[in-house]
């Protein structure tokens, strides 16, 4: 008689710390979810990770000088002769513009020094977009399709490496714990600085590859001769992003 009450109580206690059980795994799982950008902190970043950070705004800053600059060249020459071109042409160097300008900040904000070849950036960007637009039109926008190829192509290079090798620590604001895997949401798993930088650099890409769209509806492809043009100035993009990475 006694051993079966003391077997219900012992039962009646399991069940009820089971509950209990069930209830702190509960809040455990809830709080895993509370995890909101304000209440945790991120680590610092790797040395590494720093120098890949300032080479991304060293060199993208230098492609978009460039950009800006060949489209002012073009502009200048087409603009007149092709009165139906000019607010296409103004409206992608007005996007141009502001890809400049926002690099430029982020430069001054991350204290990144300019490549040191800015002024060959201006002059060779100027000429290139002048150039082609002197050959003809049709090679001003080839000259955009093979610069919009490389630096689309480019920028989706950099936010692979931002995606996949920017893991740093997460801490709990208050308790300065570091986080499980378990629970780091999406919500959280990028640092708002990150973040900025990952969103910037993925609307200026669509905005290149819409540059891109913009020239072939212009007759790109009716450049002569579009091959050799469009895989020179490719080229010529690539050693740049390459030189400007590192100079
Ligand atoms: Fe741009
Ligand atoms: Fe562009």
């Amino acid at each position: 008689m006694l051993s079966k009450r003391s077997a219900i109580q012992a039962s009646r206690q399991l069940s009820s710390s089971r509950v209990a059980l069930e209830g702190s795994k509960k809040k455990a799982r809830s709080k895993a979810h509370e995890y909101i950008p304000e209440n945790v902190e991120y680590g610092s970043l790797s040395k590494a990770q720093k120098a890949f950070l300032d080479r991304v705004v060293r060199v993208d800053q230098a492609g978009e000088l460039g950009a800006n600059y060949i489209y002012m060249g073009q502009y200048a020459v087409l603009s007149t002769k092709f009165p139906h071109l000019k607010p296409v042409l103004q409206h992608m160097w007005d996007q141009e513009i502001h890809h400049h300008d926002t690099f430029n900040k982020l430069q001054h904000e991350r204290r990144v020094r300019p490549s040191l070849l800015t002024p060959l950036w201006k002059i060779g960007a100027i000429g290139i977009g002048a150039g082609t637009a002197l050959i003809s039109k049709e090679a001003a926008m080839a000259c955009t399709v093979a610069v919009e190829t490389v630096i689309g192509g480019h920028y989706n290079q950099q936010l692979r490496v931002l995606m996949n090798q920017f893991n740093i620590p997460i801490y709990d604001k208050e308790t300065k714990r570091m986080l499980t895997p378990e629970e780091i949401t999406k919500e959280i798993e990028t640092s708002p600085e990150l973040a900025d930088l990952k969103s910037t650099i993925s609307t200026f890409r669509d905005d290149e590859l819409e540059h891109l769209d913009t020239a072939v509806e212009h007759d790109a492809d009716k450049a002569v001769p579009y091959m050799l043009l469009t895989e020179t100035i490719k080229l010529i993009c690539r050693g740049a992003i390459w030189t400007a990475e590192r100079i």
